[in-house]
């Protein structure tokens, strides 16, 4: 079963789709990602009931469709955060808040989630397709403490930070190499994903 098929199926579906406004080109490739970092999420949030949750969506992008889609999961609060102002308008959006916020501004950010959030432990940070520098941005601020698990989908590659030798760097292509060298920079795991509908389909995740 595909992941459109079940995404369809559930009762917040056209809800999302309504407050999302996705471009019917990408809707399958968009939907599926989404629905691939949403089953990890899941996973957590299921396993613990009792705790609330908060989810950073970074880079979350206008349509802030992950974060729309996991804000109906009952015990979570969504910050959905990227640095262009929001284009829609999310206010019947339950427990989620949107920020306008350049991610480089390391320090700053870390400042600013803080204050919202506190020193809370319940934190996870979702992204999908970071490009270049701001995966591993990412990865810097799950390595401070600020959140317990972390779900990258990345995208276009950056500078490799690791050691990799060669022979392994052309065994696994440039894709697999990014993102095996975001998941060394956080003792990481892989795992490829293949019901997301799109050549980037490995999630990079906290262990
Ligand atoms: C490839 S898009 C991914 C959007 C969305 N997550 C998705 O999967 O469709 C990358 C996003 O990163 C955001 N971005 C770029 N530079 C940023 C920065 N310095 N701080 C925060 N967001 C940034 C862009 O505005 C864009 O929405």
């Amino acid at each position: 079963m595909s992941y459109v098929s079940d995404f369809m199926k559930l009762n917040c579906s056209s809800d999302v789709l309504d407050i999302c406004h996705i471009d019917k080109s990408r809707m399958n490739k968009e939907i599926s990602e989404t629905m691939g970092l949403y089953k990890q999420v899941k996973n957590i949030v299921i396993n613990k009931p009792y705790k609330d949750w908060i989810i950073l969506d970074i880079c979350s992008g206008a349509h802030c469709l992950n974060s729309v889609f996991i804000s109906h999961m009952l015990n979570v609060k969504v910050y959905a955060i990227d640095i262009e102002p929001c284009k829609r308008d999310f206010s019947s959006v339950r427990n989620m808040e949107y920020i306008q916020f350049d991610i480089m501004k390391f320090f700053k950010f870390l400042d600013m989630i803080r204050e919202k959030v506190g020193y809370d432990e319940n934190v996870i940070i979702v992204s999908s397709h970071p490009c270049r520098e701001l995966a591993h941005q990412i990865v810097n601020f799950h390595k401070t403490g600020l959140s317990e698990y972390m779900f990258i989908i990345p995208c276009c590659r950056g500078i490799i930070k690791n050691h990799i030798p060669q022979l392994v760097k052309d065994k696994l292509g440039r894709y697999l190499t990014w993102c095996y060298d975001l998941s060394l920079s956080r003792y990481g795991d892989l795992v490829r994903d293949k019901r997301i509908m799109s050549p980037c389909n490995v999630i990079v995740r906290s262990l």
